[in-house]
């Protein structure tokens, strides 16, 4: 397999010694073993300043238009690009949130304060049923967290009988009294968030324990099967997985990893739309350190796991910015520009390069929060850089991924010749019907880059394509003007005597397909 691999990578070079190009491709369409799970293009609604209220949820009343409370634009838009599954309800906002106030009539729920966001006064008119009903309306799947840092073991495994008991039980009863009778089907299942911070601030070892306790009480009910996620690390925390891989093992399905992409400090973390280059160049290369965590967490799982039979969920990701001006600073709204879109392009390629072990990720978060796809402002909407990209890479879900061999072309730290990072990002895969995808990000902002692609036995005689471009990288969308940033036709890519050529545009992301 080593020497495989070696032998390719010089063939590799030699190739780029040789043609002097830029950026060399190979392809290995005849070596795909794994499935890209669509599960890796999840997302994320907390409740958190207006992703649920105001960005999914309206209530029935509303002048906007709604089914039975939801977005109708919000849904569709979501639709469009198969969002596989949708976590909730937070966050940081899961381990104190207390499910049984958000059931029942809507005006006889109790009324919270959500402390991590903002302060403000939580209604709970969206809860259990509101949430599954959206993710009906999705025909998405729910991704469920449940509260370990101040919930009990009992709330917990009560909230699993609630939703997935078809029985005689008293949550199942319960929710039939609240006009379901039939028991709802969950598959993703989080047991706590962030247990090293806001989750409750515990030790590895201490959330290990608890872990298995909360998860031992969390029951398949009929054929309902949970895949239980345990809340993972933060970061480069590698002893936290450590712990969690030799204490808890395959007893998890799933263990979750947070990364968010800051171009600055935590204290100030730059603008969403006013950076200059250097900081620009300092994102992008903040979101490449991605694939360094996600190697090296699966190194430690694949030690304890080497059948890959535990999920890596990096279930929260994205960039992370200082909130827009005059907003509230504890509802993280953030504008969304292209370099957000070079971001998601970046990840998503890391994702599906890493498919073997991560089998579920997702954005933070959807709407209003973040690095959203939608951003809302009463009645209008508009999709971000970030939900065109989604868009774009729709063609992975649950395709083979076709390993690559890629030798990039750098773009350099500006004013620092001797620091660099790859110009172009890749992946490829396979899909049911024969056709191969490859997604390129060309993050340099100021050179077009040439890729060549040897591709070996596969041959095509159709290309087509599509790109995501603008003219400068902080371009984005408003609700004054909600096309500025959108998908294009690409035609600067075609194949000779099987090498393909692209051009791609600086500061773009690029879906061919090849048939
Ligand atoms: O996504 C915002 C917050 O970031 C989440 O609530 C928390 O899990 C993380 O720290």
């Amino acid at each position: 397999m080593k020497i495989k691999f070696l032998l390719t990578t010089v063939a590799v070079m030699v190739l780029c010694i040789n043609l002097n190009a830029q950026n060399k491709m190979v392809l290995n369409a005849e070596q795909g073993k794994y499935q890209i799970s669509k599960h890796i293009y999840g997302h994320f609604s907390e409740h958190l300043g207006n992703c649920i209220y105001g960005g999914f949820w309206v209530g029935e009343d509303s002048p906007i238009p709604n089914t039975r409370g939801i977005r109708n634009d919000v849904v569709k838009a979501l639709k469009d690009i198969s969002i596989p599954n949708l976590r909730w309800p937070g966050g940081c906002f899961a381990d104190e949130y207390h499910w049984m106030d958000g059931i029942g009539p809507r005006d006889q729920r109790p009324k919270m304060v959500n402390t991590h966001w903002g302060g403000v006064v939580e209604d709970n008119s969206f809860g259990t049923h509101e949430f599954l009903d959206l993710c009906e309306q999705l025909g998405t799947e729910p991704y469920i967290c449940g509260n370990v840092g101040s919930g009990s073991v009992e709330e917990m495994s009560k909230w699993v009988e609630y939703i997935t008991f078809d029985g005689e039980s008293p949550m199942a009863n319960l929710r039939r009294q609240n006009g379901r009778d039939k028991p709802w089907k969950v598959k993703f299942w989080g047991v706590g968030n962030e247990n090293w911070g806001c989750g409750g601030n515990m030790t590895a070892n201490f959330y290990s324990d608890l872990y298995s306790r909360y998860a031992t009480y969390c029951r398949n009910y009929g054929d309902n099967q949970l895949f239980k996620i345990a809340g993972g690390a933060n970061t480069d925390d590698y002893n936290w997985t450590e712990v969690l891989m030799k204490q808890v093992g395959t007893r998890m399905q799933g263990l979750s990893l947070h990364y968010y992409t800051v171009p600055k400090t935590w204290a100030d973390k730059g603008s969403a739309t006013q950076f200059d280059e250097a900081e620009y160049y300092a994102t992008i290369s903040n979101t490449y350190r991605m694939d360094e965590l996600v190697t090296r967490h699966s190194v430690i799982m694949d030690k304890y796991d080497p059948q890959k039979r535990v999920t890596l969920a990096p279930d929260e990701w994205g960039a992370w910015y200082n909130v827009e001006p005059g907003t509230n600073p504890g509802f993280l709204y953030q504008q969304n520009t292209m370099r957000d879109a070079i971001i998601a392009g970046i990840n998503l390629n890391i994702f599906n390069q890493h498919c073997d072990r991560v089998k579920i990720a997702n954005i933070a978060q959807t709407v209003n929060v973040l690095q959203s796809v939608i951003l809302t402002d009463n009645d209008k909407m508009l999709l971000t850089p970030t939900y065109w990209v989604f868009y774009l890479y729709k063609v992975h879900h649950d395709a083979t991924m076709l390993p690559i061999h890629f030798v990039s072309n750098k773009y350099k730290m500006p004013g620092n010749n001797s620091v660099n990072i790859d110009a172009v990002s890749a992946s490829a895969s396979r899909d049911a019907s024969g056709k191969v995808h490859i997604t390129l990000v060309n993050c340099d902002p100021n050179n077009e880059q040439t890729v060549e692609c040897d591709l070996g036995k596969f041959t095509a005689s159709n290309i087509s394509g599509k790109a995501l471009t603008s003219a400068k990288i902080n371009d984005h969308n408003t609700f004054e003007n909600p096309n500025n940033v959108t998908v294009m036709d690409f035609n600067s890519a075609s194949i000779n005597d099987g090498t393909l050529s692209v051009k791609l545009p600086s500061k773009s992301v690029v879906m061919l397909e090849l048939q």
